[in-house]
């Protein structure tokens, strides 16, 4: 059981509360985000604290920390929190619901894995990884830093899933594939292909490669 600040105040921090509440042993304690984005002393009656001065006020040695925000700009703004995070002497904690079948321990910190994944055997997942409620995450995958996985995601067995990948909702992926770093699979998309270069974006069924990258995409 650990005390702990959450990073945010949307959505997002909103449902992290709900599940750390609700399913976890641990205790949210305050929230907080950057200066310029608070406009109420506290969140859902939680003191919401300013993130540059957080280690003043919730010692690192005392506290945990939890950052699991959205995709924005390929996970690139969570990936920056996240570092901020453990240079501020943070460590993480990860979520994992009471309600997800996970048949493997190789998960990293900062991971937020909701309802109904099923994660088989040999499978590892790295750190600040968002598997939102539905996916498959098929036998001796591995999954890299950073990536977030939306819902009812079919990731067939063997497969490599490098850092920064986002994988649209109701997307399938073929066994043994490998995703560069910062792949884009679209909702919907059914990738037959087995290598992706990195920034890419895949569409459509059969999934073909989109002439921009994904660093110019908004999501
Ligand atoms: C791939 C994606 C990022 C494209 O975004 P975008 O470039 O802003 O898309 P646009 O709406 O401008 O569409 C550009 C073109 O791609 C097509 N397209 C968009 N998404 C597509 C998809 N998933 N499959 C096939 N074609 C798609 C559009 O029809 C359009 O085609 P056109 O130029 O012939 O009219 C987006 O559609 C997507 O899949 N996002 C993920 C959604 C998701 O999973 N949400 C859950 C969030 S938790």
């Amino acid at each position: 059981m650990a005390k702990v600040i959450i990073f945010g105040n949307t959505r997002t921090a909103e449902l992290a509360l709900y599940y750390l509440q609700n399913d976890s042993e641990h205790e949210v304690v305050a929230f907080t985000v950057e200066q310029d984005y608070i406009q109420e002393p506290t969140f859902h009656g939680l003191p919401l604290v300013p993130f540059e001065t957080l280690e003043q006020i919730y010692s690192p040695s005392e506290f945990k920390f939890f950052a699991p925000l959205t995709e924005k700009n390929m996970n690139r703004v969570r990936a920056r929190v996240y570092e901020q995070g453990l240079e501020k002497g943070y460590s993480y904690i990860s979520y994992i619901s009471s309600h997800a079948t996970v048949l493997t321990d190789k998960i990293g910190d900062n991971c937020f894995i909701l309802e109904d994944n099923t994660i088989q055997p040999y499978v590892t997942i790295g750190n600040d990884v968002v598997l939102w409620s539905g996916n498959h995450i098929g036998h001796h995958g591995t999954i890299g830093d950073h990536v977030f996985f939306t819902s009812h995601v079919v990731l067939s067995g063997g497969c490599q899933v490098g850092n920064y990948c986002f994988i649209g909702v109701n997307a399938t992926i073929r066994d043994q594939s490998v995703l560069g770093e910062g792949t884009l699979i679209a909702m919907g998309a059914n990738l037959t292909r087995q290598k992706t270069d990195p920034w890419s974006i895949w569409k459509g069924n059969p999934a073909e490669k989109a002439a921009i990258s994904s660093k110019d995409i908004k999501i």
